[in-house]
């Protein structure tokens, strides 16, 4: 017999077309997104006109995507996406450890390993230079020795390098590991906090719901270590105007430092300073990646 489809029924018609999904993941995936998606779209009381919108607007997200620009990342970060998958992640750790928080659109992989203390400014700048610098250790408090530590961060004007060179060279990133007792310490200069890309969709979306599109001051940082859970994270700094309203909903309070004019502690102690120590957590056989996002050329190849 004919099922009579109406707007209740479509969803368990639809669900019931899944029911044979051979991969166990991808079936309890798809089953609450049409649920949800359909409950959606009855709450909203949907219209062809809007729903074809909808469609538009997707379909210009994908199209603004490039191997330098990730258009759908930044999507998912102004709705509050990344942040609750970071969310999830973090709950599903064997232990605590610091925070995760967002890749966002401006990570790119193969950053210039370096060595401690170098800097990872290679432009000229007129920004305040400072020193980066603390200790990766396991839940207990003990270093991590060799410790991977991935950095990268926009320069005093708020600008990543993706953004204002030509995106073949990098600048304001770097690659370093820990020493013996699990320390890092590094020169860059304190970024200032940046507008998100607006000329797309997204910054239509962002105009349209009258959100101001600015993130606070912030460096990203990936730190890793085999037997240890990577975390995806960035400190932010105290008293920028935004740190309360982060339109991608990256900052938590743990997550937020601040420059030092004078620390002894620091290992350049002549220079303002940021210290953080990063915690790792055991890596348990179910961790997956932390990185909600990626470099854009490995989504979209390099033309
Ligand atoms: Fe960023």
């Amino acid at each position: 017999m004919l099922r009579a489809i109406d707007e209740n029924t479509i969803t368990d018609a639809a669900i019931e077309q899944m029911a044979a999904t051979p991969n166990p993941r991808l079936k309890q995936i798809m089953e609450p997104l049409v649920k949800h998606l359909h409950a959606w779209a009855r709450e909203a009381d949907l219209t062809p006109e809007e729903w074809l919108e909808g469609i538009k607007f997707l379909t210009a997200v994908g199209q603004k995507c490039t191997a330098f620009r990730q258009e759908f990342i930044l999507l998912s970060d102004t709705l509050g996406m990344s942040s609750l998958i970071n969310s999830l992640h973090d709950k599903r750790a064997a232990e605590a450890g610091t925070k995760s928080s967002l890749v966002g659109p401006f990570y790119r992989q193969d950053s210039p390993p370096m060595k401690l203390g170098d800097t990872i400014v290679t432009k000229p700048t007129n920004g305040l230079e400072v020193v980066l610098y603390g200790r990766v250790t396991d839940r207990a408090g003990k270093g991590v020795p060799n410790a991977s530590v991935e950095v990268w961060q926009p320069d005093e004007t708020g600008n990543y390098d993706l953004q204002k060179h030509d995106p073949s060279e990098m600048d304001l990133r770097g690659h370093f590991h820990t020493d013996s007792e699990g320390r890092y310490y590094l020169r860059t200069v304190a970024p200032l906090g940046y507008m998100i890309p607006m000329d797309g969709p997204v910054g239509d979306m962002i105009r349209a719901q009258k959100r101001h599109g600015y993130r606070p001051a912030h460096i990203h940082f990936i730190v890793g270590a085999p037997g240890y859970r990577e975390v995806v994270t960035a400190l932010y700094l105290a008293g920028d105007p935004h740190v309360d309203s982060d339109t991608v909903f990256g900052v938590t309070e743990s997550l937020v430092t601040k420059v030092n004019e004078k620390d002894p502690g620091s290992p350049i102690p002549t220079l303002p300073s940021i210290k953080f120590d990063f915690q790792l957590a055991a890596a348990t056989t179910k961790d997956m990646t932390g990185r909600v996002g990626a470099d854009p050329s490995q989504i979209v190849a390099k033309a």
